[in-house]
């Protein structure tokens, strides 16, 4: 709240409101008055209050309308959960006891003292900021629950915990990389986390779960009542939500070119509309961004925005995959066991030293998301004391690390001729159309790939000029 809280006085009988509203400046309250319950829904369209004063008595709209449409109805612009306080007078207290049951904070007779006056408001600012701190308190003791601590002994992991560190006290935009399961999500958290007291919630959006751009801009903007069909009241958008906090834009490659459009103008301009509304709102919340697209690569082939890259790409922290830290195996391995272990009430199972090879020379290309989930499997389904690499295999994980044996045949079957050519191709393009690299990817010789690479028509435009006899 700023040091002078701004109240709306909504009352019809001038005279008086402009003595009161004299009176509360003096008490160091900033007031706006409005002659009439529509006045009031009026400027409270175009500005916010912390807090508002109404009549109950007005020819126009009176008090307990005026309460129902912003607390039941909605109407655009107007914030549905600002304190209301009832003003009556003494004659019309019943009514003033009836706008409390619809959601006033209190009423206060035309005849009280001054004193009495600025007291009851001071309690209901009060009430209203306990009540967005219990929620925030709230939101924070959910979060500190999922909120599993970072493993990790890689110099990787430990500079990575070292920005996180460093990053705390500032709200730089940071944007998280590397492949699914490598860690992004809980990062963006600690980042969040380590901020400190003051920071509002967490708020995530994964921008490739919604399908179009219509839903996506309401979700982030927002919308006014009636904004389209089904908009039947006003809803604040993640940029609201995240107000004070982070607001993480998981999977941001994912937006349509239009949505880049629009989320490039909140980042410049620091403000945004809702939907179907004109009033200009503020952006208050740090971003955080996470892609597992090498997103200057998206930007090249102008999948994704240039000049919206350069916003996004402000801080990046890289994550590397799992099988280029392989130092980070154990500790996670053992911190995912008793983890498991506490959580399904097992006895605290040990890995055998051949099972903790299998671990150490798998290739994870799920990541630490795939090791937890072998981790969890291996402690619901394992027998004994100790986990074995028998108990490995049958819990999923490949017999010979980098060749199959573990492909499942799907319950529709497959096309094998199709595979055939999938896996060339990928081999390939992983090896850099390096033939030898690619034969030995897929196990077989290089006479073999060569032949597979005739049968489909693979071909690459390097192999034009270093190898033209291979394009017969
Ligand atoms: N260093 C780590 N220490 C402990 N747990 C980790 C670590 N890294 C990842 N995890 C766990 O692995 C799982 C996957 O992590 P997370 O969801 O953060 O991955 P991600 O990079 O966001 O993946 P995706 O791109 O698929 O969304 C989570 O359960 C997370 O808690
Ligand atoms: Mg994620």
């Amino acid at each position: 709240m700023k040091d002078k809280p701004a109240i709306l006085l909504v009352e019809d009988d001038e005279a008086y409101a402009r003595r009161l509203g004299r009176n509360l400046e003096m008490d160091g309250f900033e007031v706006e008055i409005a002659f009439g319950g529509k006045a009031a829904l009026e400027t409270l369209a175009r500005a916010s209050f912390d807090l508002i004063i109404t009549d109950v008595k007005m020819p126009d709209l009176n008090g307990m309308d005026l309460i129902e449409i912003i607390r039941r109805e909605g109407h655009p612009g107007v914030e549905p959960d600002v304190p209301i306080v009832a003003l009556s007078s003494v004659n019309s207290v019943d009514t003033a006891v009836a706008c409390m049951k619809l959601g006033a904070a209190d009423y206060i007779t035309k005849e009280s003292e001054r004193p009495e006056i600025v007291l009851r408001l001071k309690k209901a600012l009060e009430q209203e900021r306990l009540r967005t701190e219990n929620r925030y308190l709230r939101d924070q003791l959910a979060q500190s629950n999922e909120f599993n601590e970072f493993i990790g002994e890689s110099e990787a992991i430990q500079r990575i915990k070292q920005e996180i560190a460093d990053l705390s006290r500032q709200a730089v935009s940071v944007i998280l990389m590397g492949e699914t399961g490598v860690g992004k999500e809980l990062v963006a958290r600690a980042l969040h986390h380590l901020r400190g007291a003051h920071a509002g919630p967490f708020v995530d959006v994964n921008c490739a779960a919604l399908p179009d751009d219509s839903l996506i801009q309401s979700e982030l903007f927002g919308h006014e009542k009636g904004a389209f069909t089904g908009a039947d009241a006003m809803r604040k958008g993640k940029f609201e939500l995240a107000e004070n906090g982070s607001l993480f834009l998981d999977e941001i490659s994912e937006l349509s070119r239009n949505s880049q459009g629009k989320l490039l103008k909140v980042l410049e301009n620091r403000t945004f509309t809702r939907l179907g509304g004109t009033r200009e709102i503020k952006v208050n919340c740090r971003f955080l961004f996470a892609t597992n697209k090498d997103l200057f690569q998206e930007t090249r082939s102008g999948r994704f925005r240039e000049d919206l890259y350069y916003r996004v790409n402000i801080y990046p922290i890289v994550i590397p995959p799992l099988r280029e830290r392989r130092e980070d195996i154990a500790p996670l391995a053992r911190f995912f066991l008793s983890f498991f272990c506490r959580r399904y009430n097992k006895p605290v199972k040990k890995l055998e030293p051949r099972a903790f090879d299998r671990l150490m020379s798998h290739p994870w290309l799920g990541n630490v998301r795939e090791l937890r989930n072998i981790i969890e499997r291996l402690v619901i389904r394992a027998p004994g004391e100790e986990i074995t690499a028998a108990d490995l295999v049958s819990c999923g994980l490949a017999l010979e690390p980098g060749r199959s044996g573990t492909v499942i045949l799907p319950p529709q079957g497959v096309h094998l001729d199709q595979l055939e050519e999938d896996l060339t191709r990928q081999a390939l393009e992983r090896a850099g159309w390096n033939q030898k690299k690619a034969a030995d990817l897929l196990g077989i010789s290089v006479d073999r790939m060569n032949s597979r690479v005739r049968k489909y028509g693979l071909t690459h435009p390097s192999w034009l000029k270093h190898k033209p006899s291979l394009n017969d």
